[in-house]
């Protein structure tokens, strides 16, 4: 490197750290490099350890911290209030979001500017209600799904059974039931299903659609060289891409869908979608419904097959088999600590959810943020760090947590809770997500222990990050079933 260009790039972060208007304020903690440049979290972000470096600044410097010259991330109950729901759905989302478009629409879950997305909310909410998800359809179809799940679970006898695949497809055929029924989807059984559920479960598009984002153009240059000598391929799903195009066309649907929503019961106030939106709806709830619940089951079932889980597997048995199948899950109490306790410790979007501090700045958890600084929280962080004794031994798996009768503490706990996010722009499937776990750890416990593969290594079940999810780094996670006595 001449001389003269060190001197440029000496010069350039010289300036970067004078003119960001984080300076001047609220010096922020963080590493130096942070105030120069982006460059150390995009690579994170490229290395797919962005949450987990995260984590350990934050570790380091607290629950505030600052990850570029324009990004600082939250990790507290109260930045979770002011970034998401302060007045309803907190602030509006970044151009990070750009990279989810569908058939080059904007989703609900894609649109930007607060008014907007609560238009399109209003045309989405009512199926995704407890009410709709509790009612006979969907919660039949559910149950069904669940036992499809354990009886191959069965027939695996003595063997190991790869968790990571079955469970994907479990979501995907729950998710498509609450989309499409009678169209739904069946890939626990049939493998031409399996096949569309597999192409958006093993997505390793990761690098390159992070470089379509950051440099178009240096992307349009490297396209083919990324493709061809590094395998880093851009994001194809042809098979789910033709599944749902072709199945919201269907009219002959189930009314507690979200298609007969989309078809034939939109609010008056709201004018008909193109079908083009319509599908890229449900593309998208289609896609947030398989990895987020696979994985958060998968990470779950995995803690719960430890040694150090077994006194947690035995309670969660006991409670189920004396509950008997005709109590709705919302009614056991240990089942829903478990679930909470393993959204805590793995939250299925651990990645900091980017906002854009609003025009004029806001003063966030005590600190001056400039409007336009990038501003976010991550569930991994906001869930593991100790907030005042709210999770005491953040890092070990304790459902007990959740059943402590303290109103106080568990006001607060929820409080921390960001699994889900919260506020306007929260997860609208979380309802839905939660019967589909509660049904499928119901079929499971009540009929096996579960133990872990022995071929199985640490690496396997380690946190990647993904675009905004995570997955478990070997994606596949072999589990042994042992039959409890009936
Ligand atoms: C354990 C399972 C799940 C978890 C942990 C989860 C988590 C989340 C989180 C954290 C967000 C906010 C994302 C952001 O702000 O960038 C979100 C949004 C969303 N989720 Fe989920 N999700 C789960 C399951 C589902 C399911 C089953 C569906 C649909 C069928 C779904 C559909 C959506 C949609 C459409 C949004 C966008 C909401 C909006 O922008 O208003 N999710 N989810």
């Amino acid at each position: 490197m001449t001389p003269l260009l060190l001197l440029l790039i000496l010069t350039l972060l010289f300036l970067t750290y004078l003119l960001s208007p984080l300076l001047s304020r609220d010096p922020i903690p963080g590493p130096l490099h942070a105030r120069l440049t982006s460059l150390v979290i995009k690579y994170h972000e490229f290395t797919a350890t962005r949450t987990s470096y995260i984590h350990s600044l934050h570790l380091r410097y607290g629950p505030v911290v600052r990850v570029a010259p324009n990004e600082v991330v939250f990790a507290s109950a109260a930045a979770v209030k002011e970034i998401y729901c302060s007045n309803g759905s907190g602030y509006d989302k970044t151009e990070w979001y750009d990279l989810f478009k569908v058939y080059d629409r904007r989703t609900m879950f894609t649109i930007l500017g607060k008014q907007e997305h609560a238009k399109r909310k209003r045309v989405l909410a009512d199926r995704y209600a407890n009410s709709n998800i509790m009612k006979g359809g969907v919660m039949d179809g559910i149950k069904g799904r669940a036992r499809r799940f354990r009886e191959i679970c069965e027939r695996g006898g003595r063997e190991a059974v790869d968790l990571y695949i079955i469970l994907h497809a479990y979501a995907f055929d729950c998710v498509t039931l609450h989309l499409f029924h009678p169209h739904s989807a069946n890939s626990l059984t049939d493998p031409k299903d399996s096949e569309v559920m597999l192409e958006v479960t093993f997505d390793s598009s990761l690098q390159n659609r992070l470089l379509s984002h950051y440099s178009p153009l240096l992307h349009r240059l490297l396209n083919s060289l990324l493709s061809s000598l590094l395998n880093l391929k851009p994001r194809e799903t042809p098979l789910a891409d033709s599944f749902v195009l072709n199945t919201a066309a269907e009219t002959n649907v189930s009314p507690f869908t979200l298609l007969h929503r989309l078809h034939h019961d939109l609010p008056s106030s709201s004018p008909d979608m193109p079908q083009i939106d319509k599908a890229a709806e449900c593309l998208d709830h289609m896609a947030a419904g398989i990895d987020t619940t696979g994985d958060a089951l998968c990470f779950l079932i995995w803690e719960l097959s430890q040694p150090s889980s077994l006194p947690y597997q035995r309670k969660l048995q006991e409670e189920l088999r004396s509950a008997g199948e005709n109590t709705p899950v919302e009614k056991l109490e240990y089942l829903d600590a478990v679930v909470m306790e393993g959204l805590r410790m793995f939250p299925a979007i651990p990645m900091s959810l980017p906002r854009y501090c609003p025009p004029g700045g806001r003063v966030i958890d005590g600190h001056e943020i400039p409007g336009g600084t990038i501003v976010s929280c991550q569930a991994y962080s906001v869930q593991r760090l100790e907030q005042g004794g709210v999770f005491e031994e953040p890092d070990r798996f304790l459902p007990e947590r959740w059943l402590d009768g303290d109103e106080e503490k568990d006001r607060e706990r929820r409080r921390c809770f960001f699994a889900f996010s919260q506020g306007g722009r929260g997860c609208i499937g979380k309802h839905l997500a939660l019967a589909e776990m509660k049904c499928l750890l119901r079929e499971v416990y009540s009929n096996f222990t579960t133990l872990p593969g022995l071929k199985m290594t640490e690496k396997d079940m380690e946190m990647a990050d993904l675009l905004v999810s995570s997955r478990p780094a070997g994606q596949r996670c072999l589990v042994r079933f042992e039959k409890l006595e009936s």
